[in-house]
C-alpha cells in the first residue's frame, strides 16, 4: 500500500489525516460487485461504517445500495447518489422526526426491531397518507464468537424481535393497514473470522425462521442477513480484499432460495477498512522506568477502537522505509496525546528505530475510524485525504499558518 516513497506522498501534509487508497477501495468493489452478481445477491453498504462522501459517491457508482442507522444516514445516502429503492434504514430506536425523512422519502424498507415501532410506522405512514414497506429485524441467538460489544444476534442484546414474540409479530401484520411486510432481517454480529462456520449456522438458523413465518402465510420475499464479514487487521497487506466469497458461498450453500426470493448482505467494516490509514507523526520519544514510549500526535480521539474494544490495528513506521538501520526493531508502546490511560495504539510494538517527526500509519482503519471519531480532548477533527486528490490535502505549512 505504502510501496511508493510515503515520505514524498505525505512529507508536507499536516497529521494526523486519514488517508484512503482509492485504488484498492475500487479493487475491493470490483471482487464484491462480481462476486454478488454470480450468487445473485443484493449488496446494501453499511454506511455507518463510513460516511465520507467520495466513499459513498464511489460505492454508490458500483449500483450498490445503502443501509443506514440513523435519519441523517439516510439523507447522507440519497445525497450521495443511493436511490432511495436501494436504501433500508434499521436500529432500534428510530425518532418520529427520523421515521417521517424515511418516510417521505419513499426508502426501499425500513428494518423494524420491535412490534411497538412497527405500530408507530403504520400510524406515522397512515397520518402521510403514504405506505411504508417494513422488514421485520429477527433475534436468531446465534453466537457470533466475536467481541462482546459488537455482537448483536444473541437474546442478551437489544436488536431485533425474540421469539416469544413471533404470534404476536404475524398477528400485528395483518392489522397494520399502511404497511407492506417485505421480508425478515439479521444481523448477528461484526468482524466475523469463523466465515464458513458462523455465517452456515446462521443461513440455517434463518431458514428454519423463515420457513415458520411462511408457514403462517407470510410471503418472505427479502431475507437479509445483515453485515459481519471481518477484516484482517493483522496482515492488511496480505489480505487486502476480504474473503467475500467465503460469506456469499456459506449463506447460498446454507439459504436454498424459494423461486423470487431475494437474498441481501449488509457489509460495511469489509468494504471499507482495509483502504484507509490514519497517518500520524511521532511527538516524542520517552524513556519510561521499563519501557520506551512512542508518542504520536493521533489520538483515541480520532479513533477508538484501541480504547473501546482493545482492538488491534497494525503500526507502521513510514518514514523508516529505507533507512539503514531499518533492521534494527525496538519495543515500542505506542501511545496517543490524549489524558486517558487508555489511549494507546499498542504496547510493547516491535518497530524500527523510531525519531521525532516520523510519519506512521495506523492501518485498516477505513471502517469505524473517522465515523467515530470525537473533539475529546478539544482536538481539532483529523480531516480526509483521498489518494487519488493529494493536491487537496491539508500541508504542514498551511496548519501552522493558522495556529
Ligand atoms: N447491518 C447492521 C444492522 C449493523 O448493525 C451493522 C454493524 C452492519 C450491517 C455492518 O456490519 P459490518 O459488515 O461492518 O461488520 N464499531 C464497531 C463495529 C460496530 C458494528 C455495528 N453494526 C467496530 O469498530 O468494530
Amino acid at each position: 500500500m505504502f510501496d511508493q516513497t510515503p515520505i514524498e506522498k505525505f512529507g508536507q501534509m499536516a497529521t494526523p489525516f486519514y488517508y484512503y487508497d482509492m485504488e484498492l477501495l475500487g479493487r475491493t468493489l470490483d471482487t464484491l460487485v462480481s462476486l454478488a452478481s454470480k450468487y445473485d445477491i443484493d449488496v446494501h453498504y453499511a454506511v455507518k461504517a463510513n460516511v465520507e462522501r467520495r466513499i459513498l459517491e464511489t460505492v454508490a457508482g458500483r449500483g450498490l445500495g445503502a443501509d443506514c442507522v440513523s435519519g441523517n444516514e439516510v439523507l447522507m445516502a440519497l445525497r450521495c447518489g443511493f436511490p432511495a429503492e436501494k436504501t433500508v434504514f434499521a436500529g432500534v430506536g428510530k425518532s418520529d422526526k427520523e421515521i417521517y425523512a424515511a418516510l417521505t422519502a419513499g426508502i426501499e424498507a425500513f428494518n423494524c426491531e420491535s412490534l411497538h415501532e412497527i405500530c408507530v410506522i403504520n400510524e406515522m405512514a397512515g397520518a402521510c397518507g403514504l405506505r411504508a414497506r417494513v422488514a421485520v429485524r429477527i433475534n436468531p441467538n446465534i453466537d457470533a464468537h466475536t467481541h462482546k460489544y459488537v455482537t448483536t444476534g444473541l437474546f442478551e442484546n437489544k436488536f431485533g424481535i425474540a421469539s416469544h414474540e413471533f404470534d404476536a409479530l404475524v398477528d400485528l401484520l395483518g392489522r397494520c393497514h399502511n404497511i407492506d411486510f417485505t421480508g425478515l432481517h439479521f444481523h448477528i454480529g461484526s468482524q466475523i473470522v469463523e466465515v464458513s462456520d458462523v455465517f452456515g449456522l446462521e443461513a440455517a438458523r434463518v431458514r428454519e425462521i423463515v420457513t415458520w413465518f411462511e408457514d403462517k402465510g407470510l410471503k418472505v420475499d427479502n431475507v437479509d442477513f445483515g453485515g459481519g464479514l471481518g477484516v484482517d487487521y493483522e496482515a492488511p497487506d496480505v489480505n487486502p480484499v476480504p474473503s467475500f466469497e467465503d460469506w456469499m458461498q456459506a449463506l447460498d450453500k446454507g439459504f436454498p432460495r424459494r423461486p423470487g426470493q431475494r437474498l441481501h448482505i449488509e457489509p460495511g467494516r469489509s468494504v471499507v477498512a482495509q483502504c484507509g490509514s490514519l497517518i500520524s507523526r511521532v511527538l516524542f520519544v520517552k524513556s519510561g522506568e521499563t519501557k520506551t514510549f512512542l508518542i504520536l500526535d493521533a489520538g483515541m480521539n480520532d479513533l477508538i477502537r484501541p480504547a473501546l474494544y482493545g482492538a488491534y490495528h497494525k503500526i507502521e513506521n513510514l518514514s523508516a522505509i529505507g533507512r539503514d538501520d531499518e533492521e534494527g526493531l525496538q519495543s515500542y508502546d505506542v501511545v496517543g496525546p490524549v489524558c486517558e490511560s487508555s489511549d494507546v495504539w499498542g504496547q510493547g510494538r516491535l518497530l524500527p528505530v523510531s525519531e521525532r517527526g516520523d510519519l506512521v500509519a495506523i492501518r485498516s482503519a477505513g471502517a469505524y475510524g473517522q465515523v467515530m471519531a470525537s473533539r475529546y480532548n478539544l482536538r481539532d477533527f483529523a480531516p480526509a485525504v483521498f489518494s487519488d486528490a493529494l493536491d487537496e490535502a491539508p500541508r504542514l505549512i498551511d496548519y501552522l499558518k493558522i495556529r
